[in-house]
């Protein structure tokens, strides 16, 4: 587990209630993290790859059979979640948000409840 996912999931301060969205979840290392803290809140990822949706939805089976988790391939630029919106969105790693800031911000900013909060990390992969 990378420290840089458990110190970014911690810093969100969870709660079994939060209703979250992450955009880009690759393997779905946080989504387990997240998971674990959630009760009667729910996790729904997007990730613009098949591939690494299968792999997070596998990953993260026990939390998808419990009707905790949620994946969904989708671009966050083509994103229709209708109605829902979350407490805590969040994005690590996602070029958007280093290239296109402003438009990634506003992209993802949209699901979020009025009072809910974004949290982005953008940084190399090294
Ligand atoms: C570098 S990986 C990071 C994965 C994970 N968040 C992490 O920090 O380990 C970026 C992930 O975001 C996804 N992604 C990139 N651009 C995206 C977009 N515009 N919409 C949805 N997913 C995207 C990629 O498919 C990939 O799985």
């Amino acid at each position: 587990m990378p420290d840089r996912i458990e110190s970014f999931v911690a810093s969100m301060a969870i709660q079994p209630g939060d209703r979250v969205l992450e955009i880009g979840c690759g393997h779905g290392i946080a989504a387990t993290l997240v998971c674990q803290k959630l009760n009667t809140g729910r996790y729904v990822a997007v990730d613009r790859s098949l591939k690494m949706i299968a792999a997070a939805e596998k990953r993260n089976r026990a939390f998808v059979a419990a009707g905790i988790a949620r994946f969904l391939q989708s671009t966050l630029e083509h994103l229709d979640l209708g109605e829902e919106r979350f407490d805590k969105v969040f994005a690590m790693r996602v070029r958007l948000f280093h290239d296109q800031p402003e438009l990634a911000h506003k992209l993802a900013e949209r699901w979020l409840t009025a009072d809910g909060a974004l949290f982005v990390q953008y940084d190399e992969p090294t």
